[in-house]
């Protein structure tokens, strides 16, 4: 389908969820399965040794080039999971070229990245290790300095006798441990699942206004995004209004190549919204306020007054709950 047609039909979507969905939601026992948001689970049947090896990792310095920069340098998980800057800034203090998202619920994203180049959190470790922006090494030196460390030896062999320190099992334990940051039992979890008393009705509010508006069309499912791709500009050029265009931007399209993925992008989660500001790929947006009025004129093509923007922001502030305790307990070194 060509982009105008693709872009016609999403139009249309949300046009008629906008025209639909509206006044009269109940929030009920029955009701609730028509909800476009469903509560977090966490992952089971994940391996504690795993979680514990990938934790250490995941805080380890000696992944980058010079032993300055670990996973948690940008993704700071009591920083709701981000750096909190525009582009991040890696090795010798470069700038990278797109925002850091959060590594917090990011095991239920159908893919990882902005433009979904890796499938898997596996297959995403490997990304930012061999970034010349971000921790410029490369698998070789990794497992050297790593194997240098008797500390490191233990837990390798334990969980993998015949393999120990390798790309494979490192990357492994990384994406083990980040299965573990789901931030369950949030508010708004908590009223989904029939605790009236669980958010203000404020936030009922607007969530009611968040799926009226058409939020919800692409925002949704238990991650509040990261299961779909769409575009970023909608209902109106979004890039030639913000000017100096990125290869960036292009989004999907620097992977395939292909016109029509062109400024597509992974609809991000907002489970972690309300603790990761700036936003959107290019970090444009201070805050939440800001974000959702671009959200609303380049995606939906209509206003969103001040007074329904304040109610949706309490609606997203319900969706994350106590993050600090999804990480769980520190490894005995
Ligand atoms: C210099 C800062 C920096 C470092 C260091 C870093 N990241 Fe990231 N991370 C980013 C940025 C920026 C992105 C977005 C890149 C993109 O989409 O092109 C990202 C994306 C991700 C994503 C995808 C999330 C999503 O929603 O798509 C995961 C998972 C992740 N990083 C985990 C890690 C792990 C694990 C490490 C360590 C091996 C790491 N990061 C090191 C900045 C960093
Ligand atoms: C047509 C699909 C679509 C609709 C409708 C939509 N969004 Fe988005 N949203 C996106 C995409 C795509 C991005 C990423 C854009 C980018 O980074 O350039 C995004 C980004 C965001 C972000 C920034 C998240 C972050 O971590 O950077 C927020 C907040 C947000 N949307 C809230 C909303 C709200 C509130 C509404 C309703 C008023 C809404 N969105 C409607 C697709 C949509």
């Amino acid at each position: 389908m060509p982009k105008a047609a693709v872009k016609l039909v999403l139009s249309a979507l949300i046009l008629a969820a906008w025209a639909t969905l509206g006044a009269g939601e109940r929030h009920g026992a029955i009701a609730q399965y028509a909800e476009p948001i469903a509560p977090l689970r966490a992952i089971e049947g994940l391996d504690p040794r795993m979680v514990r090896l990938g934790e250490r990792l995941f805080n380890d310095p000696r992944l980058s080039r010079d032993d300055t920069i670990s996973c948690a340098f940008c993704h700071r998980l009591a920083s709701g999971g981000v750096d909190l800057l525009p582009r991040s800034l890696g090795i010798a203090g470069r700038e990278g070229v797109i925002n850091a998202p959060t590594v917090f619920n990011a095991a239920l994203n159908f893919v990882q990245f902005w433009d979904g180049r890796a499938d898997t959190l596996e297959e995403q470790v490997a990304g930012p290790i061999h970034n010349p922006v971000e921790m410029d090494s490369d698998w070789p030196s990794v497992v050297a300095k790593l194997s240098g460390d008797p500390s490191y030896r233990e837990p390798f062999r334990e969980i993998w006798p015949n393999r120990g320190i390798a790309a494979e099992t490192i990357a492994s334990a990384i994406a083990e441990f980040e299965r573990s940051l789901i931030t369950v039992d949030s508010p708004f979890d908590r009223w989904l699942q029939g605790d009236e008393d669980a958010i203000s009705a404020e936030a009922k509010e607007g969530y009611r206004l968040f799926k009226s508006h058409g939020c919800a069309t692409c925002h949704q499912g238990a991650n509040v995004g990261g299961n779909l791709y769409q575009y970023m500009g909608v209902m109106g050029d979004y890039f030639a209004d913000r000017g100096d265009i990125t290869q960036a931007d292009m989004g999907r399209y620097n992977i395939t190549g292909d016109e029509e993925d062109r400024h597509l992008f992974k609809v991000p989660s907002l489970r972690m919204a309300p603790h990761t500001s700036p936003y959107f790929h290019d970090g444009s947006a201070k805050d939440l306020a800001d974000a959702i009025a671009t959200m609303a004129r380049y995606q939906l093509g209509h206003t969103v007054s001040a007074a329904e923007t304040e109610l949706i922001i309490a609606f997203l502030a319900t969706l994350a709950g106590d993050h600090h305790s999804a990480a769980p307990a520190p490894a005995s070194r």
